[in-house]
């Protein structure tokens, strides 16, 4: 039987012997797992861990924000909070196949985190949210046993040069043991049942080439659909659509179509919406949004978000379509 509090109790101890009075680094994604790794690291050895925070400019609309309210204000983490949107921007300038772009972001977020951590003499550990299914995954992608179809930046690409031993406190958790855990150290509940988000972001929800003024059309348009997710609440089950939605976001799609606005005609982009249920996002169907929900969030889109004038509803499931569209 798993007690919370003893467990906790039992973690920060092993920790606490681990690494001593060494300091410690960890990269901060906003993610549920590096945010738990963080608060737990955090309760344990306090200022002995300093965390990285890498804004690619691909998060979602005030995460960056939230991120250091919660750890640096609230609870007096260490951060270093790096900007390197120009940078992310112009590697993918002139991008458009999915893969490569995935693998720009990735290589590009371990420099920019170890070009910090480097700066970070004092640091011994480097610790990560690794979780018991990552550990898994990894090692059948390492016998060649499981197949990863889309390569992930969040496991492996540690960087060798470092010479820093790693701390994964994480390590023989489950998912839901995670998000309890976070919960118990004092996350705000809302961050810790986030649906997940991918690491390479918004980057991979702007189809084909990625542009800082497509993301920030996007940013405005997903925060809208996930508000009216978090408000509208289902009758038959008193639950909100976000609740009853396993991954929900929406989609730019780099195309142009005809609208009309007051006297004028309009001529601007489209965004889909995606929302799916899930238990294992191997297999997925997509959400029977009410068409009131539905309603409500194109028409303030379309009203509040300039440069989008037409919004549509992904009816597909997995297989044969993926969650993501790229
Ligand atoms: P797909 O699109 O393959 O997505 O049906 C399945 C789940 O994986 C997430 N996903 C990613 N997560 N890096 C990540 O960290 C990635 O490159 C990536 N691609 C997909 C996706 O959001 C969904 O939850």
């Amino acid at each position: 039987d798993w007690n919370m509090p003893d467990y906790v109790e039992e973690a920060i101890e092993k920790i606490r012997a681990q690494v001593g009075s060494d300091d410690v680094i960890l990269g901060l994604s906003g993610g549920v797992d590096s945010s738990v790794a963080a608060a737990l690291i955090h309760r344990a050895i306090g200022d002995q861990l300093t965390c990285v925070f890498v804004d690619h400019g691909l998060l979602r609309l005030d995460e960056g924000k939230q991120v250091m309210q919660t750890f640096a204000e609230n609870m007096g983490v260490k951060i270093i909070h790096v900007d390197a949107t120009e940078q992310f921007m112009s590697k993918l300038h002139g991008v458009t196949d999915p893969e490569a772009k995935r693998k720009i972001i990735g290589r590009e977020f371990v420099e920019v985190f170890q070009d910090q951590a480097s700066k970070l003499k004092s640091a011994k550990w480097l610790a990560q949210g690794t979780i018991y299914p990552d550990v898994i995954e990894s090692a059948g992608a390492k016998t060649g046993k499981a197949v990863t179809i889309k390569s992930h930046h969040n496991v492996g690409g540690l960087p060798d040069t470092l010479k820093l031993s790693l701390l994964e406190p994480l390590r023989e958790l489950f998912k839901d043991e995670v998000r309890k855990l976070g919960v118990a150290l004092g996350l705000p509940p809302a961050m810790v049942y986030r649906h997940p988000f991918p690491g390479p972001g918004l980057g991979v929800r702007i189809l084909g080439e990625v542009k800082k003024e497509y993301a920030d059309l996007l940013r405005r348009a997903d925060a809208i659909f996930i508000e009216e997710l978090r408000n509208t609440v289902d009758a038959a089950t008193g639950k909100s659509w976000y609740d009853l939605t396993s991954q929900a976001f929406a989609v730019f799609l780099p195309v142009k179509s005809v609208g009309v606005m007051g006297d004028g005609r309009t001529y601007d982009y489209v965004v889909a919406l995606r929302a799916v249920e899930t238990s294992d996002f191997m297999t997925a169907g997509w959400a029977e949004l009410p068409y009131s929900l539905l309603g409500k969030v194109s028409g303030r889109i379309i009203n509040e978000v300039r440069g989008i004038n037409r919004v549509v509803y992904d009816v597909s499931s997995k297989p044969p379509a993926t969650i993501e569209w790229e």
